[in-house]
């Protein structure tokens, strides 16, 4: 969401004459667009003012450029950002940044999503359907930083998908901080899904992130049909004990969270499932924790994002003793990551020999790396020039996070 964010932004900017550079010392202007879900995001930023404060020097004619910060911002953050930055802005409102940067008044109200974003990539494309979050997870600032949801007009997303593959993109993100609860009046997620699903084209369909809540039959069933669709879900857990996620007021149990698993898996058998988690709630004990272990063990995960619990100001946890100790956490960390390892590798082992189809994303030294439909890492070796290239690859080798593979010859 915050790449989307910063691609609506870098569009503005160049609607009133910047263009990005890659040099900063040769920058006019520097914008930053924050994420607050973490601490470590927010402290950051403090690293990239210092970084930016020691710019300059003697080089004759060199000008302060203008500092800009945005993005997921809190309300007291904004004030302490005010005084380093020269503006700050709410996402919402960056629409009114022509006028600002002209110390001028703007009378433009209109939705930030509807800005047309200068997209970061040429092959994979960030849509936001929605934006802000209702659900008040009890450590999470998201619904204070971003307020409430707002769900963009499915004609508008439909039109932006269509453009998007007309230029030649190969998958689209279908973004939002609860997709699931997705309404624009006529239409729901899962008829969103279908809509976007019966564009012509060929390109594969993502959505991310989805509350388990909110995760129902009817989008079972949409997956279920594939097509452009891919079988890849995170489906965000956070814990694996009734008490815990209770505390984190997230509104299932874990039998709520497994069964929506099973009916999953028997409806698309070869899906994978991603999770995200947080170790270390407070008051999270030992023998809670052991019961997040066991639904690692017994999900058995394709990926899972582990996070420790940070408190965040304004959320209700951060009212709570944050009384699970540091390396406690990390411990915690360890060992599912350690379960994870494992289930990913058993998984990745049944694919060796098998036949899929990668969106090349990225080059390091002699390799190319990408995803499959599947959501998983591949690593391939080509002499041809591929990035961007849907590419078809037999799997070689099993890593737990990584597959290696050879491109099947025509
Ligand atoms: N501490 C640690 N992890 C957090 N997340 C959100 N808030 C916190 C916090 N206060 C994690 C959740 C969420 C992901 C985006 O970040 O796991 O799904
Ligand atoms: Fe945060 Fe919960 Fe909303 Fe996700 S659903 S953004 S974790 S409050």
């Amino acid at each position: 969401m915050n790449i989307s964010d910063a691609e609506r932004f870098s569009a503005v900017l160049e609607s009133v004459g910047y263009k990005q550079t890659s040099n900063i010392n040769e920058a006019d202007l520097i914008a930053i667009v924050m994420c607050s879900v973490r601490q470590s995001a927010v402290n950051r930023v403090h690293g990239l003012v210092e970084k930016f404060s020691a710019l300059g020097g003697p080089a004759s004619g060199w000008k302060k450029p203008i500092t800009i910060l945005t993005g997921c911002i809190l309300k007291k953050d904004a004030k302490t950002f005010s005084e380093i930055f020269d503006f700050v802005i709410n996402i919402k409102e960056i629409k009114k940044l022509p006028a600002i940067l002209k110390n001028k008044k703007s009378e433009d109200t209109g939705d930030y999503l509807d800005i047309a974003p200068k997209y970061s990539s040429k092959f994979s494309a960030n849509v936001p359907i929605m934006t802000g979050c209702n659900n008040f997870c009890a450590y999470c600032v998201v619904p204070y930083a971003r307020e409430r949801e707002v769900s963009r007009s499915s004609k508008e997303i439909i039109l932006e998908v269509k453009n998007l593959i007309r230029k030649g993109y190969k998958e689209v993100w279908l973004l939002g901080q609860n997709v699931n609860s997705y309404k624009d009046g006529k239409t729901n997620f899962s008829e969103l899904l279908k809509a976007v699903n019966k564009i012509p084209g060929n390109f594969w369909i993502r959505f991310t992130s989805s509350h388990p809540k909110d995760f129902n039959d009817r989008v079972i069933k949409t997956l279920a049909v594939g097509g452009k669709i891919t079988p890849y879900l995170n489906l965000p857990v956070q814990a694996g004990d009734d008490k815990v996620l209770k505390a984190m007021n997230r509104h299932y149990t874990v039998a709520d969270y497994k069964n929506k698993i099973k009916k999953l898996r028997e409806k698309i058998p070869c899906i994978t499932i991603s999770t995200d988690i947080i170790v270390g709630f407070p008051g999270e004990t030992k023998k809670q924790f052991e019961n997040t272990a066991k639904l690692f063990r017994d999900i058995k995960y394709d990926m899972a994002y582990i996070n420790k619990y940070s408190p965040r100001t304004g959320t209700a946890a951060a009212k709570l003793k944050d009384d699970v100790p540091w390396e406690e956490k990390k411990r915690r960390e360890k060992v599912l990551t350690e379960i994870l390892k494992q289930t990913a590798l058993e998984k990745n082992k049944k694919l060796v020999g098998k036949e899929t189809t990668v969106l090349i994303d990225s080059k390091r030294d002699d390799n190319y790396f990408g995803k499959n439909e599947h959501y998983k890492t591949i690593k391939i070796k080509s002499e041809e020039e591929i990035l961007g290239k849907l590419i078809k690859v037999k799997i070689t080798e099993a890593k737990p996070f990584t597959l290696n593979g050879e491109i099947i010859k025509k």
